[in-house]
């Protein structure tokens, strides 16, 4: 509910209250972002600046109400008595917007500009400000569990104006907060870090065109002894895929200044009279339920709002994908008989990743071709589509429409198409980027493509970009505008295809690529042991139903390291389930396994994809309020590891579970020389028949199986220990280095 008081407005559901009231001088200040409260509350939630602060600039002589630069502000002009940081900046003007009126809305305001948009609000409040020349439009749109910001500015004037930076929401916290960010690299995605807010600015932004891996869009500022499970915790995200700035900044009186929007470096927006630019949603959400309330409540917000109708609470297929296995290196032969293998281990999706077209057999030649490669195809996609799909699998299919290779015949017929740098051509991975704020590019795209789905009978597509340029400069903006476009155009009219958006991996995993594509594929690592990280990272801000995530081949190819089979099939099963290897080599034990492991996930697949998602100590946990799953890994196991002790969340205290956990099994090579004090026979472990063991035998690594009531795991009950070179039984789990288990706890009707 959204209601105004005597120039207070109150933002209101059942999960937060967001409250600021406009003062005598038409400047908005921020009085509660929080719990619910009442609208009463209003004067004891505002700043009193009683005698002043000093030497500040008032707006009216003698009064000390009138210091903007003390207040905590809902929205803030530049050089006119705030000299914090400004949200607005029109070239070669100050800034100083004072209220002129209000509307309440019922659901959302519609967006014009091309952006993508939260669907299914509640309320939307907008408040128009003015000053000489142009008018402010601040967009207030409430959720169940979160709510979004966003302006408009209007050229009122009769001159242009440029402006230069326009936050989609800016606001001043009271208190003292730490920021958490999530940067990385290419196979090194949402590395979490922390920077304690003080009097100099930090800030989070991209500028690679993109939103980029190396900070994600979403952020997070915490009070000092949030945990997983207490205290307060603000989350903030963007509705968009270009480069992106937040910053915040703590005031000496202890006011947190927190905006967030389109990067305003590389950013210039020229507005004639009566012309208006509209910035992205941003999403601003809170929990004094500590880190996981808050990615609940996100997680809600994504799953109801971002993604698209058809897609939400789907179940998602489980897939293979060809490109790890296979690279370049295909033809039909070769991709039924792995299509075969796929279907047997109880895939449902088969995906033909990069090379099916042009001259594609390497990463320098043949993007932007889309036409079959009838040496590797004979028979084209529709022949091989119809083929897998006679199989009982579904058909999916690769494409990077945004980038061109210059060997192409794309570049060669269209060479003014490509973006080249101002001075002279610079290429990522032997590519350009097209310039998508061309119409005819665009249209070039969205033809080809189209085509492509509906002739071959796509049922998933994977769109990739693996380069980003911010070439266009002042352009940048346009050229992520012209992307929403072709997207919308394409798979607007094919809402059943499953699109999963990738950047070599996560490079381009916000808000805005997820109102189009359900799934993104969130790196290309998928080693398990850096995938915990990963997948961590994204869980703050995003449901595991977003990210793809798949098992692969070991050693493995990023990081050289050895894992379990188990292991790495149950960090994917938290997320999208894949399998991305050359199934030709798994051995029969390694067969036998994947299969129970795609059996199983189908079993809890809409609790994997869909059920609350929890961080705990030991890994994750997911429920759907009957049945928890909860995934305990481990990393280097210690000499002589202590006891261990599992404490999930949410469940009934008064309740009783059965916990059992899931088969897994140890190879027998791992025991090496131990084999020797148990076999009748004298074993080489390097020899010939160890090996030859190793390929067929493994042995139980122990299973749980206990009944608890719902509090003793709340509260945290011991796992039967591990290995520690004293014997092996079924009372220990045996795993040795990056072993994990994965444990089903399910209520026991009374
Ligand atoms: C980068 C992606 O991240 C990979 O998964 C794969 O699709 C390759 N591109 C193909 O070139």
């Amino acid at each position: 509910m959204i209601t105004e008081q005597n120039g207070v407005f109150h933002i209101q559901t059942d999960q937060y209250s967001y409250l600021f009231c406009i003062d005598e001088y038409g400047v908005p200040e921020h009085l509660h972002f929080g719990a619910p409260v009442q609208t009463g509350d209003a004067e004891a939630l505002r700043c009193r600046p009683g005698l002043g602060w000093g030497s500040n600039v008032l707006l009216k002589e003698g009064d000390t109400a009138s210091c903007m630069d003390v207040l905590a502000l809902e929205w803030s002009g530049s050089g006119r008595s705030d000299y914090r940081e400004t949200p607005l900046e029109i070239t070669g003007s100050a800034s100083d917007f004072r209220y002129s009126g209000f509307e309440i809305l019922e659901g959302s305001a519609v967006m014009t500009g091309g952006l993508p948009q939260a669907h299914g609000a509640l309320e939307t409040l907008h408040i128009t400000m003015e000053q000489p020349g142009a008018r402010l439009h601040l967009y207030y749109t409430a959720f169940p569990t979160a709510l979004t910001r966003r302006t408009v500015l209007e050229n009122t004037g009769d001159a242009p104006l440029t402006l230069g930076k326009l936050m989609s929401f800016s606001v001043d916290l009271p208190g003292s907060y730490t920021m958490a960010t999530f940067n990385g690299s290419w196979i090194a995605e949402m590395r979490r870090t922390d920077t304690a807010v003080q009097e100099s600015r930090v800030v989070n932004e991209s500028l690679t065109g993109a939103s980029s891996n190396r900070h994600n869009p979403g952020f997070l500022l915490y009070e000092a002894g949030a945990t997983e499970t207490g205290g307060r915790v603000y989350g903030f995200n963007l509705v968009y895929s270009g480069n992106h700035y937040a910053s915040a900044q703590r005031s000496h009186q202890g006011l947190t200044r927190v905006m967030q929007g389109i990067n305003p470096s590389h950013f210039a927006k020229k507005l004639a009279p009566g012309e208006d630019f509209e910035t992205p949603e941003a999403v601003l959400c809170c929990s004094d339920e500590g880190f996981g309330g808050l990615s609940r409540r996100m997680h809600t917000f994504v799953t109801d709002h971002i993604i698209r109708p058809y897609w939400r609470n789907r179940p998602r297929p489980v897939k293979y994908n060809s490109w790890e296995g296979c690279m370049f290196d295909f033809n039909q032969h070769r991709l039924l008989d792995l299509a075969d293998r796929a279907k047997d281990l109880g895939c449902e999706l088969f995906v033909l990743d990069d090379g099916w077209f042009g001259a594609r057999n390497n990463d320098k030649a043949g993007l932007g071709d889309y036409n079959v490669n009838t040496k590797k195809l004979p028979k084209g996609l529709e022949g091989l589509s119809d083929r897998i799909r006679a199989k009982g699998l579904q058909f999916g299919l690769w494409f990077e429409p945004e980038s061109v290779n210059p060997d192409s015949d794309l570049y060669r017929a269209h060479p003014d198409w490509a973006l080249t740098d101002d001075f002279y051509p610079v290429y990522g991975r032997n590519q350009l980027l097209l310039d998508l704020t061309k119409q005819e590019v665009r249209d070039y795209i969205v033809e080809k493509v189209s085509n492509i789905l509906d002739s071959a009978k796509i049922s998933y597509v994977k769109w990739d970009m693996n380069r980003h340029s911010i070439a266009l400069g002042a352009k940048t903006h346009d050229f992520v505008l012209g992307l929403y476009e072709v997207l919308r155009r394409i798979f607007i009219p094919r809402p059943g295809i499953l699109l999963e958006s990738c950047s070599s991996g996560g490079n381009r995993f916000d808000l805005g690529m997820l109102c189009f594509s359900p799934q993104i594929w969130a790196s290309d690592d998928t080693d398990p042991i850096e995938r915990l990280a990963i997948q961590t990272g994204y869980s703050y801000l995003y449901p595991q139903s977003t990210w793809g995530s798949h098992v692969s081949a070991t050693p493995h190819a990023q990081t050289l390291r050895t894992t379990p089979l188990s292991t790495r099939g149950n960090v994917a099963f938290f997320g999208c389930l894949g399998y991305e290897l050359d199934l030709k080599h798994l051995l029969p034990i390694e067969v036998k396994e994947v299969k129970a492991q795609t059996a199983f996930y189908k079993r809890y697949r809409e609790i994997f994809q869909y059920g609350t998602f929890s961080r705990h100590a030991l890994g994750w946990q997911v429920s759907d309020g009957k049945t928890t799953l909860a995934g305990v890994f481990h990393g280097l196991v210690p000499a002589a590891p202590g006891y261990e002790r599992l404490r999930l969340v949410g469940l009934d205290k008064d309740k009783t579970y059965r916990v059992t956990s899931l088969e897994q099994t140890i190879r027998v090579g791992q025991f090496g020389n131990l084999l020797k004090h148990v076999a009748p026979v004298s074993i080489d472990p390097n020899g010939q028949l160890l090996r030859l063991a190793d390929r067929h035998i493994s042995l139980p690594s122990g299973t749980e199986a206990m009944t608890v009531s719902g509090a003793a795991l709340m509260s945290g009950i011991l796992l039967r220990p591990q290995f520690r070179g004293t014997g092996y039984d079924q009372n220990q789990r045996t795993q040795g280095d990056f072993g994990s288990d994965l444990y089903i706890v399910e209520e026991i009707e009374a």
